[in-house]
């Protein structure tokens, strides 16, 4: 009889269970190289559709498709073993209906071998989230600050700010933990209001801009390395400064190549003696 001892994979389920426990972390990722030197530092990996403008340059999120989105869920997927990996479902996958919004996500959890999905969206998603939880599809629901809303949002600012935003977020927040979310991002959020919230819903909260109240921390991977640099948030914080490195990495393999000292005799096939 075979004894399997192999580690397996964080599920959502473990990472509710890490609320009050300890903080959760995670990170954006798009690619294989970079989730597999990810993966051993993060509870779960998070294929954002911020890709769309940290990776193709778009201005925005809204013209992202449920194709880049699988092509880098499988990417990721095969950079990790260890993070649960959760991929976003793209603006206009899902809102239709909730039926729309299953078949996008069985899709996605089909094709990508992930084991959650995200979605925008409070009370007016609430539903969707349920259908899905009820269905073998786990939810991480997107409160506060949500990107793929900015044509009629108009901004990327914080909010909570007045009344009318603090009762939207309190409200939103609370319908997409009774449906069923296994966790929840809040982003964008001031502090009393994430506070608030965590304090209050059954699943964790994950901050983006939304304080360290929160039950857990998600940044763009991009901006953590200082890659990413057209501009920069308050909420975020350059943990390394990538940038001036990899431009000097440009500028002297360039250099090389010009003046021939690239590539050298150790770079460079020779046919064998004899
Ligand atoms: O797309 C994304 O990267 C996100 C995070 C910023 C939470 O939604």
């Amino acid at each position: 009889m075979s004894v399997h001892t192999a580690k397996r994979r964080l599920a959502p389920s473990d990472i509710k269970a890490l609320k009050g426990e300890r903080p959760i972390v995670s990170l954006t990722a798009y690619t294989t190289p970079v989730a597999k030197l990810m993966d051993p530092h993060v509870d779960f990996m998070l294929v954002g559709d911020s890709l769309g403008m940290v990776l193709y340059g778009l201005d925005s999120t809204v013209g992202v498709t449920i194709e880049m989105m699988i092509a880098h869920g499988q990417a990721v997927m095969r950079g990790s073993s260890n993070a649960c990996v959760v991929v976003d479902l793209p603006f206009g996958s899902y809102q239709t209906s909730k039926e729309q919004a299953f078949t996008t996500a069985a899709r996605v959890l089909k094709e990508t071998g992930c084991s959650a999905i995200k979605l925008e969206g409070g009370a007016e998603m609430a539903e969707t989230v349920d259908f899905l939880t009820q269905r073998g599809i786990p939810v991480l629901g997107h409160v506060g600050l949500m990107p793929q809303l900015i044509n009629t949002t108009g901004g990327y600012r914080s909010l909570g700010r007045n009344d009318k935003e603090v009762e939207k977020i309190r409200r939103d927040a609370a319908a997409i933990d009774d449906a069923g979310a296994f966790a929840i991002v809040i982003e964008g959020t001031v502090e009393p209001l994430a506070r608030e919230i965590t304090g209050k819903v059954k699943a964790p909260t994950i901050g983006i801009g939304a304080s360290p109240a929160c039950d857990g921390q998600v940044l763009v991977v991009d901006d953590v390395l200082g890659i990413f640099t057209d501009f920069k948030p308050r909420f975020v914080k350059h943990f390394a400064n990538l940038a001036p490195v990899m431009s000097e990495a440009f500028a002297t393999y360039a250099e090389e190549v010009k003046a021939r000292s690239f590539p050298g005799p150790e770079h460079t096939f020779q046919l064998k003696k004899g």
